[in-house]
């Protein structure tokens, strides 16, 4: 099968699209993210062989899964919704909410070792788990070529650092408003049109803010239900007046990554705008008429050709060094 190609074209456009210049390392090498992509898909890095990152993160749903939350490999019940991966190596917070991660490559700690729920269950086995992919001779020879400053180490370290490389490689640059915006042209389809216009005038680009349809930054949207498990950040910071503060999630592909919210609580957009509370928000809510030309403008976020990109998907060769 032909070799996908690709990547290192899409990884300079997201440089230009996001100004990302200056914290693009050039650690980000074609191999590395090779390696990455392949440990994306791989279930070998489960403890039990049984899931991948892509079990939850499915490129064609924008890198969610449409379910309102995956269980682990043990069936513990998730915790949150599976968010998109959409241009995610622009943003600095990761998960719903959570300001203390830093990186993609300390995020991925997160699916492979927590235990609070587990999901991949690597905890405890770490070098077990390590094991498969250092005497596999395929890996072998990727991790020498990835890592060559430092031995061909095969690690946690390591294996985070090519996973995160081929995350940042995963942009959406190409959706219609992506195109209408570079020509300066209107959206072809008039109700997206108005929609774009409402999406400005409402105050949604106030936290959504493009390019990234999300400002990266923690908002309470919502009241706290009595005894609802999940603070968000208050978790993280232990400060009251964090709680109840999730990070604004991009709307990216937003037709493709249903259900909607942080716990997945609802199924279309129009139920996740009514969730947000005019008295938190400073925003007012949108009338009927209105909601439907902001669904028809997030419509035209749905990029096609992220969602299709063989660059992302399940490599199709058994080994991306070739002999
Ligand atoms: C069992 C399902 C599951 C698996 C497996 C999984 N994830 Fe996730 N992922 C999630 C959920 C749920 C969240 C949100 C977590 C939260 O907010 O606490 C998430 C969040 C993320 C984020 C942050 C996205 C954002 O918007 O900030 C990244 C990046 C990510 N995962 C990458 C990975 C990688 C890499 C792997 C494999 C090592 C992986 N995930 C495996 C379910 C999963
Ligand atoms: C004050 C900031 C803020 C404003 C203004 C705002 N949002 Fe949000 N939005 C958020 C946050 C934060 C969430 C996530 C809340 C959660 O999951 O607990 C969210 C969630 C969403 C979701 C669900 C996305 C997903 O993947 O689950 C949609 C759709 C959405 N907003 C659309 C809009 C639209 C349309 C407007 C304007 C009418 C708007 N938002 C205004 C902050 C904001």
């Amino acid at each position: 099968m032909a070799r996908p190609v690709q990547p290192v074209a899409a990884l300079t456009l997201s440089v230009v699209a996001f100004g990302l210049a200056a914290t693009m390392a050039p650690a980000e090498t074609q191999i590395r993210i090779d390696l990455g992509r392949k440990l994306f898909y791989d279930a070998d890095l489960s403890f039990t062989g049984t899931m991948a990152c892509a079990t939850c993160h499915e490129q064609w749903h924008g890198f969610t899964d449409n379910n309102r939350g995956h269980p682990g490999i043990y069936d513990d019940p998730a915790k949150r919704n599976v968010p998109g991966l959409a241009n995610i190596g622009a943003f600095k917070n990761f998960t719903w909410a959570d300001n203390s991660l830093g990186t993609l490559q300390r995020q991925a700690r997160n699916p492979l070792l927590g235990t609070a729920p587990i999901e991949m269950g690597v905890s405890g086995h770490e070098d077990e788990v390590v094991a498969r992919f250092a005497t596999d001779p395929c890996y072998d020879k990727v991790f020498a070529a990835a890592f060559p400053e430092r031995g061909g180490e095969v690690s946690l370290d390591t294996i985070t650092l090519a996973l995160a490389a081929f995350e940042k490689a995963i942009v959406s640059t190409d959706s219609a408003w992506d195109k209408a915006e570079a020509s300066g042209a209107a959206l072809a389809n008039p109700t997206a049109e108005r929609g774009r216009k409402l999406f400005a005038e409402k105050g949604c680009a106030s936290c959504h803010t493009p390019p990234l349809f999300s400002d990266d930054a923690f908002h309470k949207v919502t009241e706290l239900k009595e005894g609802e498990a999940d603070a968000g950040l208050g978790d993280v910071t232990g400060k009251a007046e964090d709680r109840g503060m999730f990070r604004t999630p991009s709307l990216r592909n937003a037709a493709m990554t249903f259900p909607y919210w942080h716990d997945g609580r609802v199924e279309t957009i129009t139920e996740a705008i009514a969730l947000h509370d005019p008295a938190l928000t400073g925003q007012p809510q949108p009338t009927g008429n209105e909601v439907a030309a902001l669904i028809a403008f997030l419509g035209s976020l749905t990029d096609h050709t992220m969602l299709e990109n063989p660059a992302y998907a399940l490599p199709p060769e058994a080994c991306p060094l070739k002999p």
